[in-house]
């Protein structure tokens, strides 16, 4: 099954973008993911090809209107069945890889990148839209939040990872935590050594170290990440060493 992403945008030169190239594009290639970008614009049904207006109350910029997205949203969602419809906007919650792989297990997805203050509220009630964000920071657009959401989604799907078993093992993989450091060779690079353990052979030993750095990392960078785990093993203790 090819998972579908629809993308509704004013921009739809900027896709797929980067994901035509290296995993996301050769997976493209193999027909394990689809993407069509929807020019919001095409909705439009003025002579002059309107998609915003003034806000109402007054107030800087534009907002998109509720009409010509819902139009937008129809085809959408007619050449997407079943993909939830994703609005990105630093209002939404948070991106995290929960929501990540939820998406990934499904058909595919719905996304509509903003422009321009926002959307009126009234469309995103109507349509049932996920509000999402990308991070606590504000870009000009979502285009560039789909893209990123695309990429997570498509390299968790059926034969895209090479090395599947490492997307257990990477940051924010099933426990929760940040992924303990790497190192290759040389052995010694301007006077740093890679950790002994780690040339030992004890794979034992190397797992323990690996385990110990990934929760010293994660306590120490992110307290929110650690919290979340630590409250986790209270409730759970045998689901993880
Ligand atoms: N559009 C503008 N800023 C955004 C953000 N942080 N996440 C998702 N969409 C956005």
């Amino acid at each position: 099954m090819t998972w579908q992403a629809t993308i509704l945008t004013l921009f739809p030169e900027m896709f797929p973008g980067p994901l035509g190239l290296s995993l996301a594009g050769k997976a493209l290639r193999e027909g394990r993911w689809a993407i069509e970008a929807m020019d919001i614009r095409g909705f439009a049904t003025d002579r002059h090809r309107t998609v915003d207006d003034t806000p109402f109350g007054g107030g800087a910029g534009m907002v998109m209107r509720p009409d010509v997205l819902d139009a937008a949203c129809e085809a959408a969602t007619a050449a997407n069945p079943g993909a939830p419809l994703v609005y990105l906007t630093p209002r939404g919650r948070l991106l995290d890889q929960a929501l990540v792989r939820e998406l990934s297990a499904g058909p595919g997805v719905v996304v509509l990148c903003g422009r321009y203050e926002g959307v009126d509220q009234r469309v995103i009630e109507a349509r049932n839209m996920v509000e999402v964000s990308a991070g606590d920071f504000v870009l000009s657009g979502g285009e560039p939040a789909a893209l990123l959401l695309l990429d997570a989604c498509i390299r968790l799907l059926p034969g895209v990872m090479g090395g599947a078993a490492s997307a257990a093992e990477e940051s924010h993989g099933t426990d929760g935590l940040l992924e303990y450091p790497h190192y290759t060779r040389p052995a010694e690079w301007q006077g740093h050594r890679v950790p002994d353990v780690l040339l030992s052979g004890h794979h034992a030993e190397v797992a323990r170290w690996r385990r110990a750095e990934a929760e010293a990392a994660t306590r120490a960078r992110r307290p929110d990440l650690w919290d979340q785990f630590t409250r986790r093993m209270a409730e759970q203790p045998n689901t993880a060493k």
